[in-house]
């Protein structure tokens, strides 16, 4: 894959434009404004630099990742691309507008469309295109320069070259462990996280401990790199709320509902890391 397109340059495009820049692709970035585009940049340009200073980037691989990535407001840009890597919000309305956009201007039918989703369904953003067989989900993890992981899911109707040709792109240009999961809410490890992490929440909201205590124990005492708590400020509360609430509209178990402080807490854009509060501060 010479040619990448990624939409949505937030927390996950941003990390996936670096890594396919990295690997040697000319990567087309679309964003919906100037000012996400500045915002996409500038977490791109100090992603890079830490790996750089940290010794685990060369500096010349840096640069030419830097001359690879090209920032656009307009889909007909995507025109000539091999494939597109969709990571826009996590809201179905607005994912199913972006696959159509995308699907409209790339001109190659066998393209490949795939799409970072933590839980939509592959087959409602595969429906709305004319090449449902061409459309995937890839499914990264945060931060995605760093975590080794790629979910891959096929829907009912995605072919077995594109899947074939999806995971030698993953394995073998950008160095990730692939797994498969069904199409199904939470694919493997949302299904797995997700519940954990409202646990913690619960935990918190019902003052059976403090933050500090629920994420030291998780920490020190099971050697995770970081607590729930903070992971969620991570992830972003907005995007752990969304993946609940489709976990919980497919399975319907309890255990699966969000509590409503990460509901409260979402509406009060107290996001995590991205807004500077979250279940922890980040203000510097
Ligand atoms: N390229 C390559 N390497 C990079 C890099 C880059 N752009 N940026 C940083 N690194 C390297 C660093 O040099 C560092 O290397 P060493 O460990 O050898 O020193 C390493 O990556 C970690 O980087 P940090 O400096 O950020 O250090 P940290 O030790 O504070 O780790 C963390 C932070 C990586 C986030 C770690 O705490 C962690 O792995 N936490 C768990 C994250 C997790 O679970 N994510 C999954 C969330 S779920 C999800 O994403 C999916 C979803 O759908 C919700």
């Amino acid at each position: 894959m010479d040619r990448v397109g990624v939409v949505g340059c937030g927390l996950m495009g941003s990390g996936i434009a670096e890594i396919a820049a990295r690997a040697g692709a000319n990567v087309i970035i679309v964003e919906q404004d100037t000012a996400a585009m500045g915002r996409g940049l500038e977490r791109i340009e100090k992603s890079l630099s830490r790996a750089v200073a940290a010794g685990k980037v060369p500096e010349d691989e840096a640069n030419r990742a830097r001359a690879n990535m090209l920032f656009s407001v307009d889909y007909a840009d995507l025109w000539d691309r091999e494939i597109v890597i969709e990571a826009v919000a996590e809201d179905e309305a607005i994912k199913l507008d972006v696959f159509r956009k995308i699907d409209a201007e790339v001109k190659d039918p066998e393209a490949l469309l795939a799409t970072n989703t933590s839980s939509i369904p592959i087959i409602k953003l595969a429906m709305v295109t004319k090449r449902p067989e061409y459309v995937i989900g890839m499914h990264f993890f945060n931060p995605v320069p760093v975590l080794k992981l790629v979910e891959m899911i096929s829907s009912l109707l995605t072919s077995p070259e594109t899947s074939a040709r999806v995971r030698a792109y993953a394995t073998d240009t950008l160095h990730k462990r692939v797994i498969t999961s069904p199409d199904r809410a939470g694919f493997v490890v949302n299904a797995l996280l997700i519940p954990y992490l409202l646990s913690a929440v619960r935990m918190l909201e019902s003052g059976f401990a403090s933050a500090e205590d629920i994420d030291t124990g998780m920490v020190v005492g099971c050697a995770h790199p970081m607590g729930p708590l903070a992971l969620t400020d991570l992830i972003g509360l907005d995007t752990t709320l969304a993946v609940a609430q489709s976990l919980y509209e497919e399975f319907k178990e309890p255990h699966l509902a969000p509590p409503p402080l990460l509901s409260r807490m979402t509406q009060a854009g107290l996001l995590g890391r991205k807004t500077g509060q979250g279940f922890f501060s980040y203000k510097s």
